[in-house]
């Protein structure tokens, strides 16, 4: 029998990192690993980092410092760092820290079985031509009914402040046809919701039979697979949002009524200092044709406050804009200086005044997100199962608007799509009895 291998994989920032995650462990499963949630029992510790906001190198640093006990007592103990710090500090991560075995950057981790094999230290932050996708094993590993599915990766956006051009490097969108047989895989395993993933997602533009296919395209197409009950997608830019997909919105009952929308200001001079290429006034019209078409749908955005040169009338407009749109939820954060965007060369907001914004602003979505939840009480939504609560006979899963919602029903099994009355709605969660299974 082989010798079985243990991996630790940590996961820090989005969920392409999670995607990215999950396929490096299947890759590396062809090698005979198998995931573990003990760091003590790896034999490989996989870090895939996020350079998005401020300190993730030092957080990875001192993530490499704590491995060193591990590494010592272990001297056969693979270290690998992925993802976007590997990407932008590349060898600097191997001369810094004596611990790390393997640097892989986000387009070249289908790279990792052969660079264990051939030993050694060494670094992959290549962006090759090769579609890495296609030199992963099938997948398997799946954990419930839901699932993500990378269809485009990279930004030729340029925000001022962003890091993704550089570290995800320019847009790819995959072919067409491997999305569908993928997604078509993920059903035939029990997966009843994708969501389909891109940092600049409805930029896509995979080639199809006839020429490149737009992202309502492919989300018409997927709608069509049997057994596929829900898609979403994320994150999209609203210079994006092309008529076919605003009307997708209201055409496939698949596609589920919440949108991830980043504005990420409200303030036009602010909009252009990052090189947005909208106003606020586009943003708000773009939001009135999504809801003439779906007006039920559950907006939620990124924001930043404290970008250089914000003045208070700017973020002032900030919170106009939330009021005016009401937001189901949203991120924000506060303005992080990241070395080589073109922002990072302008003088920030005062570390005070900037946290004062973000604190009245988040209060604000705090306050839209509860209204949001609220307006759910009493009424009839659907769920799909996706693991057992903490109670006894309660089951958890999301709604269609992405609310998560606790049901207690002990007949429930995950997977299910049940029909459910919102009892009542708790800082972050529902709670609800079931009314009747769907499927
Ligand atoms: N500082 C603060 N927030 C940022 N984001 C991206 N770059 C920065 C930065 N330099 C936020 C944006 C983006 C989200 C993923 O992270 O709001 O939409
Ligand atoms: Fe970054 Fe998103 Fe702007 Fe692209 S569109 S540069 S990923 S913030």
């Amino acid at each position: 029998m082989t010798d079985v291998k243990k991996i630790f994989v940590k996961t820090y920032g989005c969920q392409m990192n999670v995607y990215d995650s999950e396929r490096m462990a299947e890759a590396l499963g062809a090698k005979g690993y198998v995931t573990t949630d003990k760091v003590e029992d790896a034999d490989m510790v996989l870090l895939n980092t996020c350079h998005i906001r401020e300190k993730a190198s030092e957080k990875l640093y001192s993530a490499l410092g704590r491995l060193r006990a591990l590494k010592n007592a272990k001297p056969d103990l693979k270290v690998g760092v992925a993802g976007c710090v590997a990407q932008a500090e590349g060898a600097e991560i191997l001369r810094r820290s004596p611990v790390v075995d393997l640097v892989v950057g986000p387009q070249a981790y289908h790279r990792l079985p052969e660079m264990l094999d051939a030993g050694g230290r060494q670094v992959d932050t290549d962006f090759p031509v090769e579609d890495k996708f296609t030199l992963l094993p099938e997948r398997k590993s799946l954990r419930g009914p839901t699932a993500f599915l990378t269809v485009q990766e990279g930004c030729d956006k340029f925000c001022a402040f962003c890091v993704v051009p550089y570290t995800r490097g320019a847009e790819v969108s995959r072919p067409v046809s491997r999305l569908l047989v993928e997604a078509r895989g993920l059903v035939a395993q029990g997966v009843r919701e994708i969501t389909l993933l891109g940092q600049n997602v409805n930029a896509y533009h995979g080639e199809g039979a006839d020429g490149a296919w737009a992202l309502s395209r492919l989300l018409r197409e997927l709608a069509k697979v049997d057994g596929l009950a829900r898609l979403r997608y994320t994150t999209s830019h609203p210079n994006d949002m092309d008529d076919d997909l605003i009307a997708a919105h209201g055409d496939l009952p698949a596609l589920m009524p919440y949108l991830h929308l980043p504005v990420q200001s409200g303030s036009d001079q602010i909009l252009k200092a990052m090189n947005r290429k909208h106003t606020a006034d586009s943003y708000l019209r773009l939001i009135d044709r999504i809801r003439a078409v779906r007006p039920d749908v559950l907006l939620s955005s990124d924001f930043i406050v404290g970008f250089p040169g914000e003045t208070d009338a700017d973020f002032q407009a900030t919170l106009d804009l939330i009021r005016a749109v009401g937001f189901g939820q949203a991120f924000s954060f506060k303005y992080s200086a990241r070395p080589g965007t073109p922002a990072a060369e302008k003088t920030a907001v005062p570390a005070p005044v900037a946290d004062a914004r973000l604190h009245e602003l988040q209060a604000l979505i705090t306050g839209q997100q509860r209204a949001a939840q609220e307006a759910m009480v009493g009424r009839e939504v659907t769920v799909l199962y996706e693991k057992p609560g903490r109670m006894a006979g309660q089951m958890v899963g999301k709604s269609d608007h992405l609310h998560a919602v606790h049901v207690s029903d002990p007949d429930g099994r995950i997977g299910q799509l049940k029909r459910v009355r919102v009892l009542a709605s708790s800082s972050n969660s529902l709670a609800a009895d079931p009314l009747f299974t769907i499927e």
